[in-house]
């Protein structure tokens, strides 16, 4: 059926993250008199960024400049990151960090009234600033969803699900079609008719049994833009967090992340001798980039018979524990581990995907009016491995960049071309067989073999009867199948081992042949 109801802003907000709100008011004070939609498939703060814990990385410390960093973020993006948008994230970051503490953001201060500043892994400078310890996230969330609600050019819509981009004759932005799951908005699905489209609307951790994403990652808009005809780039590249607290074999979806910094303040992996992992592996031990600290936990996993291994920060005690990581310490406890005197299980699971929709360095993707900003985008900045609490500030310094972009960009509102609505959709059930598919077949480690399995498999659910309702259950289950799919398909390609992409048959990097990028692109319209 012909969407239910129709509605117009001049541009439309997919995602209530950092990206998505900030990059809301921006386009607010950039573009006078706009009236911005931001629509968000489930509350205004349920996405990744209330869940960072670590923190923000900027160039902000005495003896740290943007160079360093810039040197930090490229060796951990192992020769795929574009330098010219590195350049850009370390260089704006900084201002970009003010502009969101002069927004109302509190991060915790040292004594003398400075900016506290953390290390994670990779990074050769304390650069990461944090907030109530370990609940950064939240306490950014706070202050732009503040913000926003201060701002009457914005209207949210809250559980409504993005379903297709509309497009006009010449192939440029139109609209968007939604589905609205009620909460006293008009329901069902309907259309938004705009001039342009932001898309901030995270990652696809969910396409994994288990991860550190909260449930509503399940990559929509990667999987929008794909059948909106946009490039993905770098799909391959899913970075495994090494220390999410193991709760056991079956536990699947959302896992507690252990958060980096406590490896940052001085705790240690070891394994069930009691023997040190990181010693030896490399130079900077427990805070080597996150690729390497997987891997090396997989190889003592996999030697040792052990599903995981264990964090040690027992030294802390019981007052640091308590004021520099509350959140971690509470996750733990809940789960009847006590840090202050137990060694915490960990494993690595599912955490960050460092690719998605190709942009430029303002954020526009291949679809004219479509721009993709943080997780969902492959602004160029990761490259095969993300330097820990890069993401935080990609939403922010590229929302920001989105928002001048949009301003010069912005043409005049189109009508949509023919109807071209996704048909197809797979039943809801499709979700858990596509997670059992990459957990077994594509998640740390990789071989041709597993990835043909995962491939076989995947194209054997693409055909599963369309179930009975189709309602966004089923939108759930084909977002997570397209975008399985497009990442199944590049780690297949790429016959090579670089940052987190682990290919147990193609075990070294191959610099002659695989120094670029790989771009998947689908059939408009397809799913
Ligand atoms: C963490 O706190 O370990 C997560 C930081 C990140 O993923 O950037």
């Amino acid at each position: 059926p012909p969407p239910g109801w129709t509605t117009d802003a001049d541009v439309v907000v997919i995602g209530s993250g950092i990206a998505g709100l900030n990059g809301a008011l921006r386009i607010r004070s950039a573009v006078p008199g706009s009236r911005v939609l931001v629509v968000t498939k489930d509350l205004l703060s349920a996405g990744s960024t209330t869940w960072a814990q670590g923190g923000i990385a900027a160039a902000l410390g005495p003896e740290d400049t943007p160079e360093q960093h810039l040197h930090d973020t490229l060796v951990a993006g192992a020769g795929l990151c574009d330098v010219e948008a590195v350049r850009t994230l370390v260089t704006e970051g900084p201002e970009a960090v003010r502009a969101l503490i002069d927004l109302g953001t509190e991060f915790d201060q040292t004594p003398a009234g400075e900016l506290s500043l953390t290390r994670e892994g990779g990074h050769l400078r304390r650069r990461v600033l944090h907030a109530g310890g370990d609940a950064t996230g939240a306490e950014i969330q706070r202050a732009l969803v503040a913000a926003v609600a201060a701002e009457p050019g914005i209207t949210v819509i809250e559980h409504a699900l993005a379903l297709d981009l509309e497009l006009a004759s010449d192939g440029a932005v139109a609209g968007v079609t939604l589905h609205v799951m009620g909460e006293g908005q008009e329901e069902g699905v309907g259309a938004v008719r705009c001039r342009a489209v932001v898309l901030a609307s995270g990652g696809m951790g969910q396409v994994y049994a288990a991860t550190t994403n909260p449930p509503v990652s399940t990559g929509d808009g990667m999987a929008l833009a794909l059948r909106a005809g946009a490039v993905l780039r770098d799909l391959e590249f899913v970075q495994f967090h090494p220390t999410v607290m193991w709760l056991g074999e079956e536990s699947s979806g959302q896992q507690p992340l252990i958060s980096e910094a406590v490896r940052g303040e001085g705790a240690f992996l070891v394994d069930h001798a009691g023997a040190r992992i990181m010693e030896g592996v490399h130079p900077l031990a427990d805070l080597a980039p996150r690729d390497v600290v997987a891997k090396a936990l997989m190889r003592r996993m996999r030697e040792t018979h052990r599903p995981h291994v264990w964090l040690d920060a027992r030294h802390f005690g019981a007052e640091k524990w308590a004021s520099r990581f509350p959140t971690v310490l509470a996750s733990c406890r809940d789960h009847g581990i006590d840090p202050v005197t137990d060694l915490i299980p960990v494993a690595p699971a599912c955490h960050y995907a460092s690719g998605g929709v190709a942009t430029d360095l303002d954020g526009r993707s291949s679809v004219p009016g479509l721009y993709a900003c943080g997780e969902v985008a492959c602004s160029g900045v990761h490259g095969a491995n993300r330097l820990a609490s890069n993401s935080l500030l990609e939403g922010l310094v590229f929302s920001r960049r989105i928002a001048a972009a949009v301003a010069r960009d912005l043409p005049p509102a189109q009508e949509p071309a023919a109807d071209r609505r996704t048909r197809g959709l797979v039943p809801a059930v499709v979700a858990s067989a596509v997670q059992d598919v990459m957990t077994r077949y594509a998640g740390v480690l990789r071989s041709d073999e597993g990835l043909r399995e995962a491939a076989r498999d995947l194209g054997g659910l693409a055909v599963t009867p369309e179930g009975s309702t189709p309602g966004t259950a089923s939108w759930r289950a084909t977002n997570l199948l397209t975008v399985a799919s497009a990442l199944v398909e590049a780690a297949r390609t790429r016959e090579e081992t670089r940052g987190s992409h682990w290919r147990e048959d193609f075990p070294e990097t191959d610099d002659a042949a695989w120094s670029g990028h790989l771009d998947v692109r689908m059939e408009p319209g397809g799913r």
